[in-house]
């Protein structure tokens, strides 16, 4: 009786083990998707960067895929062309728009929440609008949710900047380096791209420390 008893017990107990490891294994197999923001987002942070990427866009612009980016695009290309002398559609033609004016067409009925931003199209500002055009510039025309994953948006701002625009990618920072500047022309905003990159190393590296509370 008490040998049953026991029998029970310890096939029971094997069951918990045998589910938790189940649990575990699948966790392993089925946590592919890493959330785009590693911790807690912290108020304020987030709105400092735009999007409190853990990777800066440099770096993900140097692992940038271009036909996958050019796949992408077919997310926006219900509003917009790319090819040289492309219509406007629902939204401008995007030929060259890297490294122009926001607004940078004439004979484009652009909102002001747009061509009222200072400053010229960047990678950083690029990948800023993408991720959230309705937070970059509240009130724009562009009715679009926004690209969520930081990758995505790295591989089809490199394909875009291919159409028409060819602008030196910024250098890649090394951990700690903040001399990124490659080409007379890129050399400001690889400086600021650079002091970005280290706000966001920052922003990352308190992400954590909060994360590991
Ligand atoms: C539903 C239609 C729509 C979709 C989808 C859309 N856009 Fe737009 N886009 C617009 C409109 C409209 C504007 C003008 C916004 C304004 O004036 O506020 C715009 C503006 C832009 C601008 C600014 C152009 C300039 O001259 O400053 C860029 C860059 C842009 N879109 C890129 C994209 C990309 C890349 C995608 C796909 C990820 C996309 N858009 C998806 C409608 C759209």
């Amino acid at each position: 009786m008490d040998n049953r008893t026991n029998t029970i017990a310890g096939w029971a107990l094997a069951g918990c083990t045998a589910a938790l490891g189940l649990s575990i294994i699948s966790g392993m197999y089925f946590h592919s998707e890493r959330p785009e923001q590693m911790g807690y987002p912290i108020e304020g942070v987030e709105e400092a960067g735009g999007a409190a990427e853990e990777v800066p866009i440099a770096t993900l612009l140097a692992s940038a895929d271009l036909a996958a980016g050019e796949a992408s695009f077919a997310k926006c290309a219900a509003c917009h062309t790319i090819n040289q002398g492309g219509a406007n559609g629902i939204g401008p033609n995007l030929w060259g728009v890297m490294g122009k004016s926001h607004g940078h067409i004439a004979g484009f009925a652009f909102s002001d929440a747009l061509t009222s931003i200072p400053g010229n199209w960047d990678f950083q500002n690029m990948s800023d609008w993408l991720a959230s055009p309705r937070r970059y510039a509240p009130g724009t025309k562009m009715t679009f949710a926004g690209l969520s994953n930081p990758q995505e948006r790295a591989n089809m701002i490199a394909w875009m900047n291919t159409q028409g625009s060819n602008l030196p990618l910024p250098a890649a920072p090394a951990p700690g380096e903040e001399e990124a500047a490659e080409g007379a022309e890129g050399e400001a905003d690889a400086a600021a791209n650079a002091t970005e990159a280290e706000g966001n190393a920052t922003d990352a590296a308190s992400e954590n420390t909060t994360a590991a509370e």
